[in-house]
C-alpha cells in the first residue's frame, strides 16, 4: 500500500470512529432526550448529529460532486444561520429515523471518500486529504459540543450526591516560569490546520510570566470563599454588569450541599478534585480571579510560546481562557468557506487554548485556537495566569 494510501485509510478509519460515538450518544438516551434543549446556548443532541451528517453530505455531494439532490432541501434546518436555535428542537428526526438516515449517509459519504470516482478526485479539497480531515474535526468539535449538552442535561436530572471529601480551598502558589525570551514560531501550516492558525509567523517577548499549572478547583475556592463574587473592585466594569444580570456565585456545573461542594459532568456528578483544573467559568471570571491573585490572563501568543518550549503543565483539563480577542494573523486567508473564522473576528469573541477532557486528538494540537464569547460558560473552560 502506498503512504497515501495507509493516511487515507487511516483517515477513514478516523471519521468512521466519530459517526459511530456520534450515534452511540444518540442511541443510548431516551427518545425525548435527544430533542430537548437542555440549555439557551445549545442545540439538541439530535440536530448536532443530524448537522454533522449535513454538512458531510453538504461537503461531499454539493460541493466536490456538484449534485445537490440530497441537501437542498436541508440547508433551512442543518445550516445554523438559517435555524434559529429556538426552532432546531422541532426539527429533530425520530430517534430510529435519524440513525437510519445518518447511517445511510455515513456510509456513502464514507465509500465515496475512501475511493473516490476520477472527477471527485480532482477537486482542491481533495488534494492531501483536506476534505477528510476538514470533516474529522467538524464532528470532533460537535462531539465536544454534544458533552456540553450531556452535563447540562445532568443538571437537569439533579441526582444527589454526597463528595466523599470536602474540597478545601488553597491559596495559589503555583510556580512562575518565565517566558522564552528567543523568538518563537507560532500557528501551524500542516494541510490539516485551520485558517485562523495561519500563517505561521514569529513571536518575540522579552520579558512576561506564566503559571505552570491552570488555577484548580481549590484555588478557585479561595477565590469564592474570599468574595470574589461580590467584590466589583476585581472586576472590569463589563465583567460587572455581566455577573449582575447572570448573578451566580460559583462555576456552572457546581453543586453545595452540607457536606461541601461537587461538580456535574457529562456523566453524572462527581466529587471535585482540589488540583484539577477549574471547568466552567466565563472569560470575566477568569479575569476577576486573575485580578484576585495579583496577575493577569496570558495573550494567547504568550499562551503558544510557552507551550512550544515545553514550559505548561495540566494543559488538556480545560480549555484556557486568554487575554485578546479572536483575530486573523497577519496575512490570514479564508479557508474553506468564508464562514469558518470570519464572522468571529468581531471584537466579541475571546479566544482558548489547550483543549478539556472532551476534546478529541483530531483537534488537540498546540496551535488550535478556539473561540466564544466572553459570556460563555457552559463550555469546559477555566485559565491560567500569567504576570509582566
Ligand atoms: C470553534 C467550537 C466554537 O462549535 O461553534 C462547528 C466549531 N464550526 N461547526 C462551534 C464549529 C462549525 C465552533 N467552535
Ligand atoms: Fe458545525
Amino acid at each position: 500500500m502506498k503512504e497515501h494510501e495507509l493516511g487515507r485509510a487511516r483517515r477513514i478509519a478516523e471519521l468512521a470512529a466519530m459517526h459511530r460515538r456520534g450515534q452511540d450518544i444518540v442511541s443510548r438516551l431516551p427518545a425525548e432526550d435527544i430533542r430537548t434543549q437542555y440549555h439557551e446556548d445549545l442545540s439538541p443532541l439530535g440536530w448536532h448529529v443530524g448537522h454533522c451528517a449535513f454538512i458531510e453530505t453538504y461537503w461531499v455531494r454539493e460541493i466536490v460532486l456538484g449534485d445537490n439532490a440530497t441537501t437542498a432541501t436541508l440547508h433551512g434546518v442543518y445550516f445554523p444561520d438559517l435555524c434559529e436555535k429556538a426552532a432546531r428542537p422541532e426539527l429533530v428526526l425520530g430517534r430510529e429515523q435519524l440513525l437510519e438516515w445518518t447511517g445511510a449517509v455515513h456510509s456513502e459519504n464514507l465509500a465515496l471518500l475512501a475511493d473516490p470516482p476520477a472527477h471527485m478526485r480532482e477537486h482542491r479539497l481533495m488534494r492531501a486529504d483536506y476534505l477528510l480531515d476538514f470533516l474529522i474535526q467538524h464532528y470532533a468539535q460537535h462531539l465536544e459540543t454534544m458533552h456540553y449538552v450531556l452535563a447540562q442535561r445532568q443538571l437537569l436530572i439533579n441526582s444527589l450526591w454526597t463528595p466523599s471529601r470536602a474540597l478545601i480551598s488553597t491559596i495559589p502558589l503555583r510556580a512562575a516560569l518565565r517566558l522564552p525570551t528567543q523568538p518563537v514560531m507560532l500557528g501551524c501550516d500542516a494541510p490539516c490546520a485551520y485558517d485562523n492558525e495561519q500563517p505561521r509567523h514569529a513571536f518575540r517577548r522579552r520579558g512576561g510570566h506564566i503559571a505552570e499549572y491552570p488555577v484548580t478547583n481549590a484555588e478557585y475556592l479561595a477565590f469564592m470563599e474570599s468574595g470574589g463574587y461580590r467584590r466589583r473592585e476585581l472586576w472590569s466594569m463589563v465583567g460587572w454588569a455581566w455577573l449582575d444580570n447572570a448573578r451566580v456565585d460559583c462555576p456552572a456545573l457546581w453543586r453545595r450541599t452540607q457536606h461541601g461542594w461537587y461538580e456535574l459532568s457529562a456523566t453524572g456528578p462527581r466529587d471535585l478534585e482540589p488540583d484539577a483544573a477549574v471547568r466552567g467559568v466565563c472569560f470575566y471570571e477568569a479575569e476577576a480571579f486573575s485580578h484576585w491573585a495579583g496577575a493577569k490572563l496570558p495573550h494567547e501568543f504568550e499562551w503558544e510560546a510557552a507551550a512550544r518550549t515545553g514550559l505548561l503543565r495540566g494543559v488538556g483539563q480545560a480549555w484556557e481562557w486568554c487575554a485578546n480577542r479572536f483575530h486573523p494573523y497577519p496575512g490570514f486567508r479564508p479557508f474553506p468557506y468564508d464562514g469558518y473564522s470570519t464572522p468571529w473576528f468581531d471584537g466579541r469573541h475571546g479566544v482558548l487554548r489547550g483543549g478539556s477532557e472532551h476534546t478529541l486528538p483530531p483537534v488537540r494540537r498546540t496551535s488550535f485556537r478556539n473561540f466564544y464569547t466572553l459570556d460563555k460558560r457552559h463550555i469546559c473552560a477555566g485559565l491560567r495566569l500569567a504576570w509582566d
